[in-house]
């Protein structure tokens, strides 16, 4: 379930909750958690789940995958095997499957269609130097959805090697992060960029490491981040970075 263009719908529902006290300290918190869960466009890999799960231990959970009741402890498996004698009940959790995930998803499926670009920032890990071997980071982050190319381009030209990427990171909040390294040798008059193509994107973003004049202004703040629009601007910082967001060149 992790393919990159992969899209992944996940709707949670709490259909039931409630939380009683005995004591003043003492809480107990009963759910039942309705699951829908699909990669594919025609909803044909809908897995439907509903849990029960007591002061957040789960305690059994219906499956569409088994068509039936799970139980993992003592008092989940005496329900699961409960629920599954239901005739009926069984039923209805199989035909929720259509009625309650199905149905839902077609419904909320233009909001799967959301798209967030990323904000595109590159920085040197260290001062950098032309004629030193240097690692430049490109990171691409809070975008949606996951999939996302970020490639390197040295005066124009794409570069695969000394080139080194992470996995499109998910941050738990409906938005992904990558970076991307590449190593070389910085030397004065070689444009060096970041390309980043993405869906929520309407042209690749392409954004260009900044020429540096570090050995002049040493005694200079090192840790400011300053924004510099597209150019050709000389920043007397190293940790110059381009902050984006949107479509550009
Ligand atoms: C989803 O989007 C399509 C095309 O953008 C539109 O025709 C359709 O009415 C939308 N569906 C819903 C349920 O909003
Ligand atoms: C990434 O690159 C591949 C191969 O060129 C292309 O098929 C795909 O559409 C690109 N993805 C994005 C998000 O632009
Ligand atoms: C950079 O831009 C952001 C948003 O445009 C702004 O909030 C921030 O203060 C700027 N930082 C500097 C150092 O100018």
């Amino acid at each position: 379930m992790t393919s990159t263009d992969m899209k992944t719908l996940k709707a949670g529902l709490l259909l039931l909750s409630f939380a009683f006290s005995v004591l003043c300290d003492d809480v107990y918190v009963y759910q039942n958690i309705v699951e829908c869960q699909y990669s594919k466009e025609d909803l044909s890999d809908m897995v439907y789940m509903v849990k029960l799960v007591f002061n957040q231990k789960l305690l059994c959970s219906y499956d569409s995958r088994l068509g039936k009741y799970v139980g993992y402890d003592e008092y989940g498996t005496v329900n699961a095997d409960y629920y599954n004698s239901q005739i009926w009940k069984v039923k209805q959790r199989r035909d929720e499957l259509f009625t309650i995930c199905k149905a839902d998803a077609r419904y909320y499926a233009n909001s799967t269609t959301r798209k967030v670009p990323p904000v595109v920032i590159i920085r040197s890990n260290e001062k950098a130097r032309h004629g030193q071997l240097t690692v430049l980071e490109c990171n691409a982050y809070d975008f949606y959805p996951q999939p996302i190319n970020i490639s390197w381009l040295i005066d124009g030209e794409e570069v695969t090697d000394n080139v080194i990427s992470t996995e499109a990171m998910e941050n738990g909040d409906w938005s992904f992060q990558k970076r991307s390294y590449l190593e070389l040798k910085l030397r004065r008059g070689v444009r060096v960029s970041c390309r980043v193509e993405h869906s929520g994107l309407e042209r690749a973003l392409v954004s260009h490491w900044v020429a540096l004049l570090w050995p002049l202004l040493e005694h200079i703040s090192t840790t400011k981040v300053i924004n510099i629009t597209v150019g050709s601007l000389l920043s007397p910082y190293t940790e110059t970075s381009f902050h984006l967001r949107g479509d550009w060149i």
